[in-house]
């Protein structure tokens, strides 16, 4: 079961009234997204967008078993179309708007979905796994130049020529098709020495997810679709599990917030992207130690959340 990750901070942040509306930009297992309709109530609404047809059908499910209020529109989509598929479904001036990125635990508990290191399963990781390249297509089809800057940019990881040069060799004797085949070939090729207690093989993992579901072009395309979304007064939190995306908000959020700047000829003027917001909470906010021993998931979640104001 998927534990929604700071709950209460969240909630804390989006502050939803009594007809509020809201969007989940990754519904899940619709878990925050039910504590955020039963503050808005019966005249609250939800629109709710997940790449993920299975977790869909459980968001739809969770939300009629727990009678949560409100209307509910649901749409298999990403979020980064979420400026088109918003006024599709008649959501604009919204009040709220959440993105609680990466995988689930439904997801990576599932070998079948291919997100998993630990467990063996289809080479695949697509969020929406009816459509696209999946992780297998990815590690046959690019140069090791190309998966060296993959893994560096997408994992952060320092040894990424040593691991790209050994997934080659290997694939020259048979194709990468099984989860557990790349994270074995990949532990071979960097040991568990500087690994922190990590598996060898996660930021490679974190690489692939991310470049095969184009995550970090659907963060930055919600993210400025979103901010227009809202009304003023209105607020965008997310929660983020990596560093490299935790530094896009941070800089998209900085970069909207803009700053005054002092002229030659006296006053000032506020610079920065429109529209304006201002932070609502001035550093990132992080688990608390109980929930970060009852949630694994939590221990490296960050959650950032910005306020809409008047241009
Ligand atoms: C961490 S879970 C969200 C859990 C949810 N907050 C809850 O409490 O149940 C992330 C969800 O976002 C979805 N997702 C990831 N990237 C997405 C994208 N670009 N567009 C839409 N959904 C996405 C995943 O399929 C997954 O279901």
């Amino acid at each position: 079961m998927h534990i929604p990750v700071l709950l209460k901070e969240t909630i804390a942040a989006l502050d939803p009234q009594p007809g509020c509306v809201y969007i989940d930009g990754t519904l899940g297992q619709a878990g925050h997204a039910s504590a955020v309709m039963r503050l808005a109530g019966e005249s609250g609404r939800l629109l709710g967008i997940d790449r993920d047809g299975e977790a869909l059908v459980r968001a739809k499910n969770n939300l009629l078993r727990d009678q949560i209020p409100g209307t509910h529109t649901l749409v298999h989509g990403a979020h980064g179309d979420i400026g088109t598929i918003a006024q599709a479904n008649g959501f604009e001036q919204v009040d709220a708007i959440l993105l609680d990125l990466g995988v689930s635990s439904d997801q990576l508990d599932t070998p079948e979905r291919g997100f998993s290191f630990r467990q063996d399963g289809p080479l695949d990781m697509r969020m929406r796994n009816d459509a696209g390249e999946t992780a297998a297509d990815l590690v046959a089809r690019l140069s090791v130049p190309e998966m060296t800057t993959l893994f560096k940019e997408l994992g952060e990881e320092k040894r990424a020529y040593a691991i790209a040069k050994a997934i080659d060799r290997e694939r020259q004797k048979a194709p990468f098709t099984r989860t557990l085949q790349l994270a074995d070939c990949v532990a071979k090729a960097v040991g568990t020495a500087h690994t922190k207690g990590r598996h060898p093989a996660t930021r490679v993992f974190q690489a692939l997810r991310m470049a095969v579901n184009d995550e970090m072009g659907d963060l930055r395309r919600a993210l400025e679709a979103g901010i227009r979304l809202l009304k003023p007064g209105g607020i965008m939190a997310i929660l983020t599990f990596e560093s490299l995306t935790d530094r896009v908000v941070k800089q998209t959020f900085k970069a909207h917030c803009g700053q005054e700047v002092s002229l030659q000829q006296g006053g000032s003027e506020w610079r920065g992207i429109l529209p304006k917001t201002e932070l609502i909470l001035k550093k990132a906010v992080c688990g608390q130690p109980e929930e970060l021993e009852s949630n694994p998931r939590a221990r490296s979640a960050k959650l950032r959340a910005v306020r809409r104001v008047e241009d």
